[in-house]
């Protein structure tokens, strides 16, 4: 074979540098500076070159983080100085008594002791090791003193260099740090397991330790995980004094430090950052469980040392745990709105997280049987961000053999109407057409502020008007007097007219907010407003058929026949009516999808906006024809970044999605 031209080697050698560049400014800085698309090119173009020069690749070229044939297991790797584990602190009081010991054995005539503070990452402890600037190996932590060596998983890493930046580079370093899988990847993998019936990861912890610990590093190359680094093992040639200076260093490597770490001056400092932290944890992208703090300088570290593969220099002060264990005293079951009867499991009271919860979700009796949830039993339950609490696990060993099944009632326990399980549905439903739960539930959502938005009509008006009959439809609403309102309890002249004011201002409703209003099952928000735009008028989407319904994009078969359900159930059609005689008009407005400015634009609103509300910007986008989603996808054609806009402008860098700022948005809208 002729000799590789000069040229071709230049070229490679550009790329190279080209793409890690790009590539740190990517996934360490966040802060790209060319497209997806570009970044293709420089990669594609150098795969080219390589596969046509074989003998020009080298092991720290950007195209060899895959390609390696399955193992058959892991070598066990010996870790050269012990991954240690940290002390816990769980207490104010247990981090003051950390840092009084600190005190004390430094015995120096300091009163304060500086620390770098971080978050606590809740992933898989790794360590990644570099002979002259390359990417050599890489192991898990395993008991501290031997892992195993997953080389070709971390190699697929992407925030992990496979060759070291900068101008300080030596000649051995070992660097430890946390894998771990963001919440939104996390739920994303979980939705697509659930689809290919794979079994779903626990948390987002378990899929990164799932992840690295695979024996086919094409899978761990798939999924979607990062690694933070937090401190250093060997390192050779290089003299660090300090933790915070070792963190900047690792920076300066190329890796990624979490942009939270910090230097706090004294214990009280420890406690503002604790609370700063707790209170940022739900809206950060990846689990954390808590911060560490360490000594800051290496001198004091050393002096203090370690008991029993504990630093005596660092702790753990770990935040409360979204899982706790309580008891199931019994298992109730909700009528909602749609007559869908919810198991829901009443539990002794415990804080979760910080907040107390006495009710579990237990979403229907399939979820009850899989999970074998017994009245008596001890369970796990767990609370993530604002979702509603759920019940994880059963701890089957605390059983005592007097817990008693659940049964799915057989007749609806608010109005006594028999119960069914319509076939293919999870979803036992109570068919008793004036059910006060249901007509409850259904006036709630009537009144909800993104349908018919009646100020002022709380839940406990609606139960006493639904209890003492003064209602049975949301049209009643529109007949109301005075005199009715003043009966009710807690009722007085102003509230009476303000009710009133509030149902008489419903009276005019926009056409999406009136379909929306009606409940049809599985037609929300979005649908509503799809269907208004598309059909111009309630009249002309009662005169729909299934086959023109389903002629609209994003209208499927199970929601086409949803619709013509609902206007064929002449209960329905006498509400509308009705709804008309009581003076609410019927908007009739200008079906316009063709020409819309925005027909098949895809949005995603991410972060909060300074002129709007979110839900004001959809309205907007919705009216020019566009469509709004909560996920960004290569079918998104904008992420609109408000304020703090977390992961999902990450996502639509990673796949070159355009984005837009409130101003360009405004612009784009005409606003
Ligand atoms: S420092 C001796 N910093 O927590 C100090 N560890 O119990 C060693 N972890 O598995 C660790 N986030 O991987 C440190 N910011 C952080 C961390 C962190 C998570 C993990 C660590 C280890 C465990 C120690």
């Amino acid at each position: 074979m002729a000799p590789p031209d000069k040229k071709v080697i230049h070229r490679i050698r550009a790329l190279r540098e080209k793409i890690n560049r790009h590539s740190h400014l990517y996934y360490i800085l966040d802060q790209p500076e060319i497209s997806d698309a570009e970044y293709d090119r420089l990669f594609d173009e150098l795969s080219n070159l390589e596969m046509a020069n074989p003998d020009l690749i080298t092991p720290d070229s950007p195209t060899q983080r895959v390609g390696a044939p399955p193992l058959e297991a892991f070598k066990p790797y010996r870790h050269t100085l012990p991954m240690l584990s940290l002390n816990k602190a769980t207490a104010e009081a247990e981090f003051l008594d950390f840092h009084r010991r600190v005190l004390e054995l430094s015995a120096s005539a300091e009163t304060d002791i500086q620390y770098a503070v971080e978050p606590k990452f809740d992933g898989l402890a790794v360590e990644v090791v570099y002979r002259d600037g390359l990417f050599l190996l890489g192991s898990t932590r395993g008991d501290g003193m031997v892992g195993e060596d997953v080389t070709l998983n971390l190699k697929t890493v992407n925030t992990i260099p496979l060759r070291l930046m900068g101008n300080d580079v030596p000649g051995l370093i070992e660097i430890r740090g946390e894998v771990i899988m963001n919440k939104g990847d996390f739920a994303k993998l979980n939705r697509e397991r659930e689809k290919t019936g794979e079994p779903l990861f626990a948390n987002p912890r378990n899929a990164a330790a799932g992840s690295v610990r695979q024996l086919d590093s094409g899978v761990t190359k798939k999924r979607p995980l990062t690694m933070y680094a937090h401190g250093i093992g060997l390192v050779s040639g290089k003299t660090l004094t300090h933790h915070w200076e070792t963190l900047l260093y690792l920076r300066e490597l190329g890796f990624k430090v979490s942009e939270y770490a910090g230097i706090c001056e004294n214990a009280g400092q420890v406690k503002e950052y604790y609370d700063r932290i707790l209170n940022l944890r739900d809206q950060l992208p990846y689990e954390i469980d808590g911060i560490v703090i360490k000594v800051n300088e290496f001198a004091l570290q050393r002096r203090l040392g370690e008991i029993s593969r504990s630093p005596r220099w660092a702790v753990a002060w770990k935040f409360p745990a979204q899982q706790e264990h309580t008891i199931v005293r019994d298992i109730v079951v909700s009528v909602g709105r749609t007559g869908a009867l919810t198991p829901v499991a009443i539990l002794d009271p415990v804080r979760v997280g910080g907040v107390e919860v006495r009710r579990a979700t237990l979403h229907n009796e399939d979820e009850v049987r899989k999970k074998d949830v017994r009245i008596g039993d001890t369970v796990v339950i767990q609370r993530a961000g604002d979702v509603i609490p759920e019940v994880v696990k059963v701890i089957a060993s605390q059983r005592t053999g007097t817990e008693t099944a659940f049964l799915m009632p057989d007749k609806c326990p608010v109005c006594g109407s028999k119960v069914e399980r319509p076939e293919g549905e999870a979803v036992h439903r109570c068919t008793g057409i004036a059910c006060p739960a249901q007509i409850k539930e259904n006036l709630a959502h009537f009144a909800s502020r993104p349908a018919m938005d009646i100020d002022g009509l709380g839940y406990r008006y609606l139960e006493q008007m639904v209890d003492s009959g003064m209602i049975e439809d949301p049209a009643d609403l529109y007949f109301l007097k005075k005199d009715d309102l003043m009966n009710m309890e807690r009722m007085g002249d102003k509230l009476a007219q303000n009710l009133l004011d509030g149902i008489d201002k419903s009276r005019k409703p926009g056409l999406a907010n009136l379909i929306y209003a009606m409940g049809i099952r599985n037609v929300g928000n979005h649908l509503a407003n799809v269907l208004a735009r598309n059909f111009g008028s309630m009249d002309n989407l009662a005169a729909q058929s299934i086959e023109d319904l389903t002629r609209v994009h994003e209208i499927g078969p199970i929601v086409a026949q949803s619709i013509h359900n609902f206007f064929r159930n002449p209960k329905n059609i006498r509400v509308l009516e009705k709804m008309k005689e009581g003076g609410v008009v019927f908007p009739v407005e200008k079906s316009e999808v063709k020409e819309a400015p925005l027909a098949g634009k895809t949005f995603v609103p991410t972060g909060g906006l300074d002129s709007m509300t979110r839900d004001q910007a959809r309205k907007i986008i919705e009216g020019l024809g566009g469509r709004v989603s909560s996920s960004v996808s290569r079918r998104t054609d904008f992420v609109i970044l408000g304020k703090d806009p977390g992961s999902k402008s990450d996502d639509a860098r990673r796949l070159g999605i355009k984005t837009l700022n409130e101003e360009e948005f405004l612009a784009l809208v005409g606003r």
